[in-house]
């Protein structure tokens, strides 16, 4: 059984984060989200695994290497230009191989992995197992209608859904799947849609199996959803204390301080995970928020925030929450008159400041 990895896609609605970054490397309690699939098709013993990529492969490429971290074998597989899902399977016939595989969506988390579905279909090989999980917004996802346990439909982001059950991005597919793909048009958007390839096996009349996931499922494309994502990692994280935290600090419930971090004169209420080399002075960090490396936090309150490695944020007046803040990013006060707000944000940034 092999394992694709899909981590091509622009990520725009994660801009402009996005431009400097790939989707799947934003980090998620301080790892990147791609190494989430990468650790769920090892530990379900997925271990030849093909990564498709994009514009940003230089980046993936550097950060995975060759897979040996993970015990894994890593191969790359160029997309010109995100052609869609189907389009990434079509493109990776060669190194498929006739084997079954799993694909799974390099921006997408699951918190009980595959292993057991993996394993299921390894033994039973329907043409297709696919997994469904109910969201309270199905026309963002493709959804899956079934009837008696059955699919019947699949539609990709209908503007009037008939269920609320919406594919994850992880798919179990036989090698028939490569007929299914070559026989598919673009959608309206211009893609080849696995949704659309899906559909098409189970019109031949072949078994596509579904699966409610258990557990929670998150597609990490938009910023609620990183932040949610990150909520959701940093409950289940065993706390360490690997750098310094002076006499005057707190640090509180399930805290994770890297090696080389200083936490002084500050309270620190986890679950939060503070990165390497990260200094926090005079400052408070609550609960759910993931401070990267070499991060300067000093007179400042944060809590259910993600702030990437290198950024400064000092002299705050007012506590961040909710937010993504970037890479080298600088937020500070001016201790000159006049009281005024002075911006260098890239494009497509997003500010609020309490009225
Ligand atoms: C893709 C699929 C969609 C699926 C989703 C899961 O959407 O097309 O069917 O529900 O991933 O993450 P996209 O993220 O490309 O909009």
């Amino acid at each position: 059984m092999k394992g694709l990895i899909l981590s091509g896609g622009r990520g725009t609605r994660l801009r402009p984060i996005t431009y400097t970054r790939a989707k799947q490397l934003v980090p998620v309690a301080n790892k990147p989200v791609l190494f989430y699939g990468l650790e769920a098709l090892v530990a379900a013993g997925i271990r030849d695994i093909g990564i498709v990529v994009g514009d940003t492969q230089a980046e993936i490429r550097e950060a995975v290497g060759d897979g040996a971290r993970w015990g894994a074998t890593v191969t790359y597989i160029e997309q010109d230009a995100p052609r869609g899902l189907a389009h990434a399977v079509l493109i990776s016939e060669a190194f498929i191989g006739g084997e079954p595989f799993v694909m799974y969506l390099g921006d997408n988390l699951l918190n009980r992995g595959i292993a057991g579905f993996v394993e299921e279909f390894a033994r039973e090989r329907p043409a297709a197992q696919i997994l469904l999980a109910r969201v309270p917004d199905p026309q963002m996802f493709g959804v899956a209608e079934l009837a008696n346990g059955r699919v019947v439909r699949l539609v990709e982001k209908p503007a009037e859904p008939r269920s609320d059950l919406a594919l994850v991005g992880v798919y179990m597919f036989g090698p028939s799947v490569f007929d299914a793909v070559k026989a598919i048009r673009p959608s309206a958007r211009d893609e080849l849609e696995i949704t659309d390839a899906i559909q098409h096996l189970v019109d031949a009349g072949l078994e596509v199996r579904p699966h409610v996931v258990d557990g929670w499922w998150k597609d990490t494309g938009k910023l609620e959803d990183i932040l949610e994502a990150n909520r959701l990692i940093l409950d289940t994280i065993e706390p360490r204390i690997e750098g310094t935290v002076d006499d005057a600090s707190r640090v509180e419930g399930k805290v994770i301080v890297s090696p080389g971090a200083i936490i002084e004169r500050s309270v620190v209420r986890g679950p939060v995970v503070i990165g390497a080399d990260a200094r926090i002075t005079h400052a408070y960090v609550g609960p759910f928020t993931a401070i990267g490396d070499r991060v300067e936090l000093r007179d400042t309150e944060i809590e259910h925030s993600i702030v990437l490695e290198g950024a400064r944020i000092t002299d705050l007046a007012n506590r961040i929450e909710d937010s993504l803040i970037g890479r080298h990013v600088v937020i500070s006060r001016l201790p000159v008159r006049p009281s005024a707000y002075r911006f260098m944000l890239g494009d497509n940034s997003e500010v609020s400041i309490r009225w």
